[in-house]
């Protein structure tokens, strides 16, 4: 019998078993009409409170998990590290101590370094969310991804999928290999080697190949998905110029005719236009970002509706 996502806390999603990813990802489906709608709010959390606590930057998670916290009626509270105590010198434990001392249901948390969201959900009542942590996870991302894929392709088993880029400081390949690998896709990855980890194939037990270059990956790809060059987590050249990164691994439409014909376009963004993707694929029609970036709300407040107690589909 498949066991569903019952889980307090969203660390990471190399924990989750394929059931449990299915189980959030069915969730997601039935919220996501409520944002189609004219009245975009239903009581689902009224009463709950979820923090915000985001100690990078943050467009689309951050904006997104208010959302969703919103459209589900709870009350949403935004704290940015400018703005917070950790400015004046306290330590993270105790922030995160300070915060669940006013009795929030759920504490969402994005940190420059893996393991943060791990660290909170040992000292907190409240549910922690992962909303990225270094280079580790960032598991709402990968489940938006993967329900734009399921969209757009009906299935995420036995598809090829090509993850270009940054590897090496990519939480989102990460995740995201986790979950394409349990959910039986074919992962290939392709990057400079300096921004491939060494041993990369041995990430995860099965289904992963690392190519020497980006043209072997995207070759008859279902899914291409790009990754941003993390320049903020660089501390020396990787590359020599940004202009010679995109000479050899910069996705163009040339490039992308080496997958397969109804081959779909991913980035988790912020994208570097005409770096790691060329204009002209990024605002073609087989580019599903916008796509990944709405259903961003849904798997968002999936995740909330879940942390805080509710049971997923098929429970
Ligand atoms: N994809 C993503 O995490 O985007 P933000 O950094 O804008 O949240």
């Amino acid at each position: 019998m498949n066991k569903p996502f019952r889980r307090r806390d969203l660390l990471g999603i190399r924990s989750l078993s394929a059931e449990e990813i299915v189980g959030i990802l069915n969730t997601a489906e039935n919220f996501r009409e409520i944002n189609a709608r004219e009245i975009k709010k239903v009581p689902t959390l009224r009463g709950k409170t979820v923090i915000n606590l985001f100690f990078e930057n943050s467009t689309r998670t951050r904006t997104s998990f208010e959302l969703a916290a919103k459209r589900l009626s709870a009350d949403a509270v935004n704290i940015s590290v400018s703005s917070s105590s950790v400015a004046k010198g306290e330590t993270l434990v105790d922030t995160a101590l300070n915060l669940d001392a006013m009795q929030p249901d759920c504490i969402v948390v994005r940190h420059s370094s893996a393991g943060v969201p791990h660290q909170l959900a040992q000292v907190s009542r409240a549910a922690i969310v992962n909303a990225g942590d270094g280079a580790n996870e960032h598991p709402t991302q990968a489940l938006l991804d993967a329900m734009t894929i399921r969209e757009h392709k009906g299935k995420i088993e036995g598809l090829e999928v090509a993850i270009v880029g940054d590897i090496l400081h990519s939480r989102v390949a990460r995740s995201n290999i986790h979950l394409l690998t349990k959910l039986g896709a074919r992962v290939r990855v392709a990057g400079p080697k300096t921004l491939v980890p060494a041993d990369f194939s041995h990430f995860v037990d099965n289904g992963l190949e690392v190519c020497p270059h980006i043209e072997d990956a995207i070759d008859g790809a279902d899914v291409v998905m790009i990754l941003r060059i993390q320049k903020e987590r660089m501390d020396s050249a990787f590359f020599p110029t940004l202009r010679e990164y995109s000479i050899h691994y910069g996705l163009t439409n040339e490039r992308l005719e080496l997958a397969r014909p109804d081959a779909i376009v991913l980035h988790p963004g912020p994208m570097n236009r005409g770096i790691e993707i060329s204009s002209d694929v990024a605002d073609s029609s087989r580019s599903l970002i916008l796509d990944q970036v709405k259903y961003g709300v849904a798997v968002r407040m999936a995740v909330l509706y879940l942390a805080t107690g509710g049971a997923a589909v098929g429970e």
